[in-house]
């Protein structure tokens, strides 16, 4: 957990790092008001005021599809000024400093850093470096973190299958390397989920000391058998220290990628999820990740409500700071 205060001394969002520590209340005040954000695909998307006169930087210091591009268009719905810097042709490939390049933004009146780095702390380390009305909100940290990825994961299993604690959930992959996983875990224990399952090859289910209260499973079918909601993870080939150490991708599909035939073993009613990118053919088929039960689009519409919230909530702190 950051040791920095997510909470203002007004009692308002400042800084979203991790979901660790945050108030059971203050998630589901995020998630109730994600909802008002949330319309049907097809209809005109939400819009609001509140950021107005606000500026947003995304620092996408790793790949991402969903969380920047949601990030981007939940600030420009509620009427942002945005700027996503090109991390690629900035100044730190001039060997410029990440504090350096925050403290030049924020001499261009940056409100809000919408931070993802491959390394352990840097969301954190940047908060601790900013102004007093600034925000700072964790898109990503190495495998540690991804708060709002926890957030919409938990919204999209509410909205599909309810109370989670009547639920099993089961996350089947590279559990060793993801932080959606630990953000999963961290929001589900929140809400007392009934059971957690984490299930996959044993050199990727996690160090002992973390997930305390779940249980694990080497064998798939096992692992999803009976559970309301299974959550396949891909292999996050970044994250290994040795390319050898990589499962080979045909055989990792015909022992833990899901499929409708393995899938029997679940509730009928089993939803599918996955924070993607997804890797068809190894943790997944297409049949699955396109099939009935699927709720993958679902987990994106609500990750930009989610995100419109999240920026929703830490305007009221950046507002009380420019007086
Ligand atoms: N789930 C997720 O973080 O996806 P991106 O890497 O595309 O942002």
């Amino acid at each position: 957990m950051s040791e920095i205060e997510q909470i203002d001394a007004a009692g308002r969002l400042r800084h979203l790092l991790s979901l660790e520590g945050l108030e059971r209340r203050r998630i589901e005040s995020i998630i109730e008001q994600a909802h008002h954000y949330l319309t049907p695909i097809g209809a005109p998307p939400a819009r609001d005021t509140i950021l107005e006169g606000v500026t947003v930087v995304n620092l996408f210091f790793e790949p991402s599809t969903r969380t920047r591009a949601s990030f981007e268009l939940a600030a420009r719905r509620l009427s942002a000024d945005v700027l996503s810097l090109d991390v690629n042709t900035s100044s730190r490939a001039k060997g410029e400093s990440v504090i350096d390049t925050i403290y030049t933004l924020e001499a261009m009146q940056a409100d809000i850093f919408v931070v993802r780095d491959a390394s352990t702390g840097v969301p954190a380390s940047i908060a601790r470096h900013v102004a007093p009305h600034i925000s700072v909100l964790n898109a990503g940290e190495s495998d540690v973190s991804h708060p709002t990825q926890g957030l919409l994961d938990l919204m999209t299993i509410q909205l599909e299958k309810g109370d989670p604690t009547r639920l099993t959930v089961a996350i089947v992959g590279d559990i060793r390397h993801s932080r959606v996983a630990r953000s999963a875990y961290e929001a589900l224990m929140h809400f007392q989920v009934g059971e957690l399952r984490l299930v996959g090859p044993a050199e990727l289910l996690p160090d002992q000391a973390l997930f305390a209260g779940a249980s694990r499973e080497t064998n798939l079918e096992k692992g999803i058998a009976g559970a309301d909601v299974v959550m396949a993870l891909r292999i996050q080939k970044e994250r290994f220290a040795q390319m050898s150490e990589i499962p080979d991708p045909q055989e990792y599909f015909r022992r833990y990628g899901l499929t409708e035939e393995r899938l029997q073993a679940a509730r009928d009613d089993a939803i599918v999820m996955h924070p993607g990118p997804m890797n068809r053919g190894v943790e997944i088929d297409s049949a699955t990740a396109d099939g009935k039960r699927s709720v993958i689009r679902r987990q994106v519409t609500c990750g930009t409500a989610v995100r419109m919230a999240v920026l929703a909530q830490v305007s009221e702190h950046i507002r009380a700071g420019h007086g």
